[in-house]
């Protein structure tokens, strides 16, 4: 039985230590993806790390997600998208498996209106033991999964091992 656990738990820790807490953005926040939203400034001071998610939420029967080069990002060409995340169901997720910059518009004119981001994706931070200093949100949700759930597991294992050995 203990060896059980012992096996268990090491799966668990396997499966969950290299998870640094990835985040998935809903572009635009409240406002989502819609015209008239300045997206720079909702980029402005997040960090997007390699492993990271974009969530589009918009209406299906009038925008669109686009990933373009910066040029047609700059001039809101949509002529040669490099990438169209379009589903159809105004739901979209981008994964940020690349470290680079994306840059995502919406065709059908709505870019002119504002509708595009550049997102800068960067290598995730060391995790928190290594880098005690920082105190962002992501390495709080680190801190706890390490600090919290893990004592928890180990509590629970622990307290169920001894009454499995009285009995
Ligand atoms: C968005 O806000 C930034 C920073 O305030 C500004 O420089 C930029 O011109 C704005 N973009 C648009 C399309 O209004
Ligand atoms: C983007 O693509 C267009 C058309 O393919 C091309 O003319 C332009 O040079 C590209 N820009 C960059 C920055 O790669
Ligand atoms: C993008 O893909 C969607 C779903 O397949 C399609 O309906 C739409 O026409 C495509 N848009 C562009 C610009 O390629
Ligand atoms: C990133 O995700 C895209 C879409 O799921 C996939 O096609 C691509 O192979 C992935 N790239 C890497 C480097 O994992």
């Amino acid at each position: 039985m203990r060896g059980l656990f012992a096996v268990v738990l090491g799966l668990c820790a396997a499966v969950m230590l290299p998870e640094v807490a990835a985040v998935r953005y809903i572009v635009g926040g409240n406002m989502g993806w819609s015209p008239n939203v300045n997206y720079t400034v909702w980029a402005d001071g997040k960090n997007f790390y390699n492993g990271d998610w974009l969530f589009f939420v918009y209406d299906r029967n009038q925008m669109n997600v686009l990933e373009v080069n910066q040029t047609d990002y700059e001039s809101c060409n949509s002529d040669h998208s490099l990438h169209n995340w379009t589903t159809g169901a105004g739901r979209d997720v981008v994964p940020l498996n690349v470290t680079r910059k994306y840059y995502f518009i919406s065709g059908k004119g709505f870019c002119f209106s504002g509708m595009k981001v550049a997102i800068d994706v960067e290598n995730p931070p060391p995790p928190p033991a290594a880098s005690p200093v920082k105190a962002g949100s992501r390495s709080l949700l680190s801190t706890l999964r390490g600090h919290i759930l893990f004592p928890v597991l180990f509590a629970v294992a622990a307290a169920w091992d001894s009454i499995v050995m009285v009995l």
